[in-house]
């Protein structure tokens, strides 16, 4: 194909040079490899003159910038979450919407049990006193944790993700709970081994309860106060779907006063300017939004959005649209 009659796409954020060298074989590529989000005027006239975007959850598209692009077709997002999309305008002007789901589940929900269990052992508080030359020698009562195994796993958004978390469970023989919008197939809840409970049960019994429900003006926080009240003292909550599903500053004050135990978080409210409340507490875990991020998994997650772009903009079916109108 000729370089002159290549659709024309920017890439907001810096790739692996494989999904850059996949996107040249088929693309006229604007690349952005320094790595500085665009302020969003400036992603606005990068994009002005562009047939397809390659963006992340730091680029926001709206009406707005769609108004600057009129060229724009696609729009592949480098995610299974979506929230910085609105899909809706997006196909009110005939843009194609694509994300990343699947390849990014087993990582994801390795991540959650890590923070479980970072949090039940209280591994990075422990970490700290260690490098601080606290650690004077063994003793009985030190720094006690609870256990994981035997516990009650309670998953609220039962989608691929915590599906995976509650498959992980069987090892640490927990007992699975999960509320979901719609309950899952027998056959899946058999594969989990979880039993659906309201979400009001699910607080009420889990010992640790995770969140992996996408983020939308339904699931804004879902968790506040009034919810964390509904959990046990010695409960430990896992934030590792979005910021925002979780109210921080309600968080912060139920982790200061001991109505619940501990949280384990991988996202924030406004992050990466996250409650400087968190900071100040060591039953917390804080992790910077790196739940799917391992080598493979966001090479995985790249080349999938390059390819949902690339099909988008040569005729094709992106696999993973999310606005099929179009
Ligand atoms: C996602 O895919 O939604 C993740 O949060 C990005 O790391």
């Amino acid at each position: 194909m000729n370089a002159a009659h290549k659709p024309r796409v920017l890439v907001t954020r810096e790739v692996f040079d494989e999904t850059l060298d996949y996107l040249r074989r088929h693309c006229e590529v604007l690349a952005n490899q320094d790595d500085v989000p665009y302020a969003p005027e400036a992603l606005a006239a990068a994009v002005a003159d562009r047939d397809g975007l390659m963006c992340c959850l730091t680029d926001r598209v709206d009406a707005a910038l769609l108004a600057a692009a009129p060229n724009l077709k696609a729009v592949a997002n480098i995610a299974v979450g979506y929230n910085n999309i609105d899909v809706p305008a997006c196909t009110a002007r005939g843009v194609m919407a694509t994300n990343t789901p699947g390849v990014l589940d087993d990582s994801t929900a390795d991540l959650a049990w890590a923070l479980m269990l970072g949090t039940a052992r209280r591994i990075t508080e422990v970490e700290r006193r260690v490098r601080a030359g606290e650690w004077t020698g063994w003793q009985l009562k030190q720094w006690l944790g609870v256990d994981v195994h035997h516990a009650t796993l309670g998953i609220i958004g039962m989608g691929r993700i915590g599906q995976a978390i509650a498959r992980r469970a069987s090892g640490f023989e927990m007992k699975v709970i999960y509320h979901n919008r719609n309950r899952i197939a027998p056959e899946l809840e058999r594969r989990c081994n979880a039993a659906y409970v309201s979400f009001d049960e699910l607080l009420a019994q889990a010992d640790f309860v995770v969140l992996q429900m996408p983020y939308n003006p339904q699931t804004h926080h879902l968790i506040g106060a009034a919810q964390l009240e509904k959990m046990k003292r010695s409960a430990i909550l896992i934030n590792s779907t979005r910021g925002g599903v979780v109210d921080d500053a309600a968080l912060v004050q139920a982790l200061r006063d001991g109505t619940i135990r501990g949280a384990g978080l991988d996202v924030f409210e406004n992050e990466p300017k996250l409650n400087p409340g968190f900071l100040k507490l060591d039953n917390v875990v804080l992790a910077p939004h790196i739940g799917s991020s391992t080598e493979a998994t966001r090479k995985a997650m790249a080349m999938l959005a390059a390819q949902n772009l690339v099909a988008a903009l040569t005729g094709g079916k992106p696999p993973n649209l999310l606005n099929p109108g179009v």
